[in-house]
């Protein structure tokens, strides 16, 4: 079964093991949504990992399927400075950017939600030997001391599932340090409105791109499986404000001439036209 409207992420080859029997937009409150998402990367990890790893790299910090590499953007700052700086990473999957924050000399911790995704963090610290500390956790209830931390970032990571972003960059925001710095990056708010699909079909409006009803894929006793939640711009940079940061920026990677590989929906022929992922740098005074 195919679900051509999802707004992003996985396709057929990281299909979990439950069985999906709905798929649209639905409410879905932050007990689901937590509780779906933790089960659905714990049993996708192994698939995501093995199909994504490679572009990823072990050590390495790619922030889109665009391939913008941090190594070259500098959106943390020049990467001469990150130097013996505390960096968060949220959803952080394998931990390949904490990875590279620690070979840069940045002092790194990484968590996620998932298990399943932590195991290979864990494992690739081992045969990399370039470690990063790991832990669990959720990103809207971070477990870390006020002004702790110096810079936060995520790839993808927490902000496009969770139901309560505003209360993420509240906590984000909780735990820098003031003159800290975060960076996340998500699918484009403006993909929502298409079909999911890397061919034509995915440069067609379908749906509204107001309408901020949850994706939700549900079991046959309708309890969710996996969900995503949209936000529009307006609705990100109002959350960014609301928690306090100033926006720094808000970057569009440009899909790169002689790019070819695609992840999900992310083509050269639809990435060429319109932007696949918004990258916003927030600061804190
Ligand atoms: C698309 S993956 C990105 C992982 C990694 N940053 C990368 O670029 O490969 C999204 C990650 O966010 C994690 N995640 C989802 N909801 C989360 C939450 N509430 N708190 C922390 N992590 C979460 C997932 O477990 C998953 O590892």
């Amino acid at each position: 079964m195919t679900s051509p409207d999802r707004p992003y992420l996985h396709d057929h080859r990281e299909r979990a093991t439950a069985a999906v029997e709905q798929v649209g937009r639905r409410r879905a409150t932050r007990a689901q949504t937590t509780r779906a998402n933790r089960a659905w990367w714990d049993s996708a990890a192994d698939d995501y990992q093995q199909e994504h790893g490679g572009f990823l790299r072990d050590i390495g910090f790619i922030w889109c399927p665009e391939g913008l590499d941090e190594a070259e953007a500098q959106l943390l700052g020049p990467t001469a400075s990150l130097g013996g700086k505390r960096v968060l990473e949220i959803g952080c999957g394998a931990a390949q950017c904490a990875r590279w924050l620690a070979a840069v000399g940045a002092r790194p911790v990484a968590f996620d939600l998932s298990l399943g995704q932590l195991r290979h963090a864990r494992s690739l610290n081992a045969r990399t030997g370039v470690s990063a500390p790991l832990l669990q956790a959720d990103a809207q209830a971070l477990p870390f001391a006020d002004e702790s931390v110096d810079i936060a970032c995520s790839a993808y990571g927490a902000l496009p599932f969770v139901a309560d972003s505003a209360g993420v960059l509240r906590e984000v925001f909780r735990v820098l340090r003031p003159g800290g710095r975060f960076v996340f990056s998500v699918s484009h708010p403006m993909r929502w409105a298409m079909p999911d699909d890397p061919g034509p079909r995915g440069l067609t409006v379908t749906s509204s791109y107001f309408d901020r009803t949850p994706y939700v894929e549900s079991d046959d006793a309708g309890v969710p499986t996996y969900v995503e939640h949209h936000r529009t711009l307006g609705d990100r940079v109002r959350e960014i404000v609301a928690a306090g940061f100033r926006l720094t920026d808000l970057v569009e990677p440009e899909w790169p001439a002689g790019h070819h590989r695609e992840w999900g929906g992310w083509s050269p022929l639809r990435g060429e036209l319109i932007p696949g992922t918004a990258i916003f740098v927030c600061d804190k005074s």
